[in-house]
């Protein structure tokens, strides 16, 4: 019998190609983000199921306000009504919500529906979910530094300064970053945390993702050697 994968601790998610998905079937890139929230329902169960205890989902980057306007605020709106649909989904699943990103910058309903989601599922024990919004790794870096040197004059700051000024300090670092649609690169995502992150590579478009998805990647990961710099 196959043993057992183990699981990351912390899994980061770089949701891509739903718009191709989507143009592929000859239907519009909006059709492409509402599966997409499917298949995120579809990982979060697996990922608890699994024992992964954190996975940070890429939702919306500092860069997507490049989009279309109506791109940028059909995500939006699904945004504010799947956070708020999706409640009894999260209850359900006892999946905590937590949020990154440069919350300040997003309209004022979704900064609302993401309080109040938060709020409504801060007591959830099975899995914590963190949805990246208006996220940008580099920008999260610059608020942290701004967050130090807010506290009054600074000498030298040391990295654990910055570490613990990042958006959610609490959260144990990512352990591994995987991306769909066959790109390989980070555009932007947990800067930080990738420093020592595995990273692996999917063909499949985001919205096709499903259970076994994450299986393999917990047997992925299973198969890496973490170092640190150090030696085995
Ligand atoms: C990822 O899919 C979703 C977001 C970035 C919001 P894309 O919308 O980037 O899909 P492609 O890359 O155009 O196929
Ligand atoms: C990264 O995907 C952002 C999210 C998944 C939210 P993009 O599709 O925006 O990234 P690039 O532009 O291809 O690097
Ligand atoms: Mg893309």
């Amino acid at each position: 019998m196959e043993a057992t994968p183990i699981a990351p601790t912390h899994l980061g998610i770089i949701m891509d190609g739903n718009g191709r998905w989507a143009q592929k079937r000859a239907l519009p890139r909006t059709a492409g983000h509402l599966e997409g929230l499917k298949a995120l329902k579809r990982v979060i169960k697996e990922a608890s199921v699994l024992g992964i205890g954190f996975v940070t989902f890429y939702v919306f980057s500092t860069e997507n306000w490049k989009r279309s306007k109506q791109e940028v605020s059909y995500l939006m709106h699904l945004l504010v009504a799947k956070l708020h649909g999706e409640l009894g989904f999260y209850n359900k699943q006892g999946i905590r919500i937590l949020v990154c990103g440069d919350l300040d910058g997003l309209p004022k309903d979704v900064q609302e529906v993401i309080e109040s989601t938060v709020k409504a599922t801060e007591n959830n024990t099975n899995i914590t979910c963190i949805l990246a919004i208006n996220y940008g790794g580099q920008n999260e870096i610059c608020r942290a530094v701004n967050r130090c040197l807010a506290e009054g004059p600074q000498k030298n700051l040391t990295e654990n300064d910055i570490r613990s000024h990042l958006d959610l300090p609490h959260v144990p670092p990512v352990d591994m970053i995987v991306r769909s649609a066959n790109e390989r690169r980070l555009s932007n995502f947990l800067l930080w945390d990738s420093a020592y992150a595995e990273l692996g590579f999917y063909e499949k478009f985001w919205p096709d993702w499903k259970a076994e998805d994450v299986r393999t990647i917990c047997k992925d990961y299973s198969q890496r050697v973490r170092k640190f710099g150090g030696v085995e």
